[in-house]
């Protein structure tokens, strides 16, 4: 069984996360009756503070970024908070941080948001000071590497400490809820899985679209890109959802055992399924924007935009593409899933004129968490022309479905699973290893092919090469 922990600490406790996420998660959870009354919340990070100054920090960061709505409880929340100023680097200072966590009785959460690099040095501090013995647990934050070697070689850095049930690496878009209804959709209905293949599904389309910029991270972006930052986590974890065998049961190892099998039937892409593109001037939302290299101040290569046709090499995928898109500065943000099905096999409308759609289920994540199946209908009318038919949607809007129920954001639930230790929702190091190998095979075709961004304007669907992608194979990327 699992149990909950009486200690979380919090190293990044300054950083921007902190601040726009956890702080805020935390504080709703509390206000919501969520945290153990002896939950006692330690930060760390190297700035220099006191407890009493790193409340006064928190109630700023809460005040900033808590909806109104949600505001209950903060002075609270703020007594849990104590703080001890630790420079990872350095071993100094971890003992003071044992003393600060004191005695957990229970169990310790251990949640690292902070750069990769300190890692390693943070697991020796924390071997050092003894926080690694007994019931205790290490959240981490990506990006958990940037490349196969890196990222085993983090993960080898943590394992010197944590056992693999212990540790638990966060891709926030698995706490986002309509991401967990996939799972509900696909498993909890009998009337998609009889047709969630090959046989039935033409394609599947992921997009993810975000009208931000390079935002504050320039040196984490540009040293990213595009391909680590949305695909190799997010855009692969969807994938995963919605390609994977139904597990036996909701439980960690089983999701897990086969997300990771899908991850390993990925086909390595091919030079003409990817396109990368790099944002240029242009306007989004009605607001004139600079491009990309504007933005960095100097001139780069690195991908703000890609395209890519998927495949899943297994016995119910076999011949269905996954085009997956992901970029900055394009002109909405938004999140979905679309799954195409094929064609009726034989309309018996057609000697009366009318033509057929196939249907298409898209699953709304952001900005609205919507599923909506698009079915064809007949228009109503005495049809003495012949029949018309129309597609039409049968919409669910979760929000409205679910009305009364708290929306929470996705640290929220991750917060909370770290804390009572439910492993289901975090990534296991055989899928991050799979992810970056496939991902790794990418960039190293990119350079073998010289494979350089194309320009977009910005607020536009990113290159016309990846509408071409799709449209070559008499595909439209869904809201173009
Ligand atoms: C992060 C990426 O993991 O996800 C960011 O590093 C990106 O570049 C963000 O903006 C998107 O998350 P969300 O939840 O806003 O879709």
């Amino acid at each position: 069984m699992n149990i909950t922990a009486d200690r979380l600490l919090l190293f990044g406790a300054t950083g921007d996360l902190a601040q726009r996420m956890l702080l805020p998660s935390l504080c709703a959870l509390d206000a919501d009756g969520l945290l153990e009354p002896e939950l006692k919340i330690v930060g760390t990070a190297r700035s220099g503070m006191s407890t009493q100054e790193y409340r006064d920090f928190a109630r700023e960061a809460l005040e900033k970024y808590l909806p109104d709505h949600r505001r209950g409880g903060v002075a609270e929340f703020l007594n849990r908070l104590s703080y001890v100023p630790v420079d990872a680097t350095t071993i100094d200072g971890y003992d003071q941080l044992a003393r600060e966590v004191g005695e957990y009785n229970k169990g310790l959460a251990i949640f690292l948001s902070t750069a990769p690099s300190l890692f390693e040095p943070t697991i020796d501090g924390l071997v050092h000071a003894g926080l690694t013995k007994g019931n205790v647990r290490i959240g981490l934050e990506k990006p958990l590497g940037n490349d196969l070697a890196s990222s085993k070689e983090i993960n080898d850095a943590v394992a010197k400490a944590f056992s693999e049930d212990r540790i638990f690496r966060i891709d926030h878009y698995l706490g986002k809820e309509t991401v967990q209804n996939l799972l509900a959709m696909r498993f909890a209905n009998i009337l998609l899985e009889p047709v969630w293949n090959s046989n039935y599904i033409d394609h599947v389309q992921i997009t993810v679209a975000e009208t931000v910029g390079l935002e504050s991270r320039v040196a984490y972006y540009d040293d990213s890109g595009a391909l680590r930052d949305m695909v190799q986590n997010h855009m692969l974890q969807l994938l995963a959802l919605v390609a994977m065998e139904p597990p036996t049961s909701f439980d960690s190892t089983a999701v897990r055992d086969e997300k990771v099998k899908v991850l390993r039937a990925l086909r390595p892409v091919g030079a003409d399924e990817t396109v990368t593109g790099q944002y240029r001037a242009g306007a989004v939302n009605g607001g004139a924007v600079p491009g990309y290299d504007e933005e960095l101040g100097k001139d780069s290569d690195t991908e703000t935009f890609v395209a890519l046709k998927a495949h899943v090499d297994n016995w119910r995928w076999k011949g269905v593409p996954f085009y997956l898109r992901t970029g900055k500065r394009l002109p909405e943000r938004v999140t979905e899933i679309v799954i195409q099905f094929r064609c009726i096999p034989h309309s018996i409308f057609a000697g009366r004129g009318a033509t057929t759609r196939p249907n298409r289920l898209l699953i709304g994540i952001q900005p609205e968490e919507n599923v909506q199946l698009s079915m064809m209908a007949k228009v109503p009318g005495l049809d003495r022309e012949g029949i018309r038919l129309r597609q039409i949607p049968l919409d669910i809007a979760m929000p409205d479905a679910f009305s009364g129920t708290v929306r929470r954001i996705a640290y929220e639930r991750l917060l909370l699973d770290l804390i009572e230790g439910d492993q289901t929702l975090f990534v296991r190091r055989d899928e991050v290893e799979a992810q970056w190998e496939w991902v790794d095979a990418i960039r190293t075709l990119w350079e073998a092919e010289d494979i350089k961004p194309k320009t977009y304007g910005a607020g536009s669907w990113g290159p016309s090469a990846a509408i071409a992608l799709a449209e070559r194979d008499g595909v439209s990327w869904h809201d173009e």
